[in-house]
């Protein structure tokens, strides 16, 4: 795994050039950033030293002015390019920035962009631990999703003894090691998935679409082929790279993405069908460009194939799970959704909120299944959404797998 090993400007920075070497030791591949106050403590040549690559430390580090434009998209680069980000130490006001979403300096920046796996591990004086101010960061940091390390009890810089203590740097690796160990619950399974807007043409040079931008989808696709999944990926157009080791397919129409999800429904096992795609499309698409008069415009438009619903006919004994994007009234129409569509899982999201949903990095789901269990997931990074979408759907394997074997 990459993992990103960011430090804070605390006493047990120190502590950091260890838990660099037991990562490394333990297989992990690790790039170093370092705060400004993290430097007053440690020079960025041990790390650079122990990683053999350039340890960052700052927005603009080294930029010289032919390359400052990739350095002032780095931190993308690094938030993309790496699975897991740990933050040891984490400060108290490392900890503050992150909650409230600050991005004045690398670390908080690549915070932000990061998708994948977060650990914190505080340390600092046990009154900036036990404060009010620092116990409700720490709350919002939690129910984001990111793994926190307590800190250990004993004496402290300061000469005190109390909670604040930055945990043995092998103790931490291990944590961050069995969170980055691959689960292969999905090893076997033919899994279809559908991703991103539909585009409907009502011209040579027009088309009907919507907001998704497919982030959802490939998170899930990424993530169930790690898991040891056949994945094909059937996408409407966005503009992200396609997910390693997964068989993309490519469409523009709603009846395009039938037929290519038709095609592979024989060899797959489970079908989940993201994409958003278009209820309505234009049948006869002139074909020429429409020119623009002074009268108004109508479009006759016909409705698509509910390719979810023709699965639900013919799906078997395949999972189908079918996607519920709504404005109000969630659980009740997508309860609707999972008895109209026959589907076993329905992963239901409000849209039309700020911040969480269409086009955003995160994500807040309802995962329902037919026999009523409703699980939340929430709000967090779309990648961590999609592994807990996966969870869901390995257990409801496993439960039907259990009916079905006699004992
Ligand atoms: N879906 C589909 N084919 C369509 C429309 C939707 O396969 N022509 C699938 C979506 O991929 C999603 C689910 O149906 O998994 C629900 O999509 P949604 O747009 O929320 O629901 P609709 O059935 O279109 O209902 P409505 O527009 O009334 O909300």
């Amino acid at each position: 795994m990459r993992v990103v090993v960011g430090i804070g400007g605390g006493i047990a920075a120190y502590k950091s050039a260890e838990l660099v070497r037991a990562l490394q030791q333990r297989g992990h591949e690790v790039q170093v950033v370092l705060t400004r106050a993290a430097q007053e403590f440690i020079q960025p040549l041990t790390f650079a030293a122990l990683t053999n690559r350039k340890v960052i430390t700052g927005l603009f580090s080294e930029a010289s002015q032919q390359d400052a434009l990739s350095s002032a998209v780095e931190h993308i680069a690094v938030a993309q390019e790496n699975d897991l980000l740990v933050v040891a130490p984490a400060t108290a006001d490392l900890l503050a920035k992150f909650a409230y979403g600050f991005a004045d300096d690398f670390l908080s920046t690549l915070y932000l962009a990061f998708t994948g796996k977060v650990v914190l591990a505080p340390a600092m004086n046990t009154a900036m631990w036990e404060h009010s101010a620092t116990q409700s960061n720490l709350e919002v940091l939690t129910r984001r999703g990111n793994s926190i390390i307590e800190p250990d009890e004993g004496w402290l810089a300061c000469g005190t003894i109390g909670a604040g203590r930055l945990p043995d740097p092998e103790y931490i690796a291990e944590r961050v090691s069995s969170l980055t160990r691959q689960k292969k619950d999905l090893e076997g399974e033919f899994i279809l998935i559908t991703a991103g807007p539909t585009q409907e043409p009502i011209d040579p040079v027009r088309f009907i679409s919507n907001r998704s931008s497919g982030k959802m989808g490939y998170a899930l696709a990424e993530s169930a082929a790690k898991r040891g999944a056949h994945v094909v990926l059937i996408s409407g157009p966005v503009n992200i790279p396609a997910p390693k080791n997964v068989e993309l397919i490519a469409i523009h129409t709603a009846n395009e993405m039938r037929n290519a999800v038709l095609e592979n429904l024989a060899q797959s096992t489970i079908i989940i069908k993201n994409a958003a795609v278009a209820d309505y499309y234009v049948a006869d698409v002139p074909r020429q460009k429409l020119k623009k008069t002074a009268a108004r415009l109508s479009l006759q438009l016909d409705p698509t194939p509910d390719i979810l619903a023709e699965v639900g006919q013919r799906k078997g004994d395949r999972l189908l799970i079918g996607f519920a994007a709504e404005t109000q009234n969630l659980l009740e129409e997508a309860r609707r959704k999972m008895n109209s569509k026959q589907c076993d899982m329905v992963v239901a999201n409000l849209v039309g909120q700020d911040g969480v949903g269409f086009e955003s990095d995160w994500n807040e789901v309802d995962i329902i299944t037919r026999s009523g269990q409703t699980v939340h997931a929430g709000p967090a990074g779309k990648k961590e959404i999609a592994e807990r979408i996966l969870d869901q759907i390995a257990t409801l394997r496993l439960s039907l797998r259990a009916v079905d074997t006699p004992a």
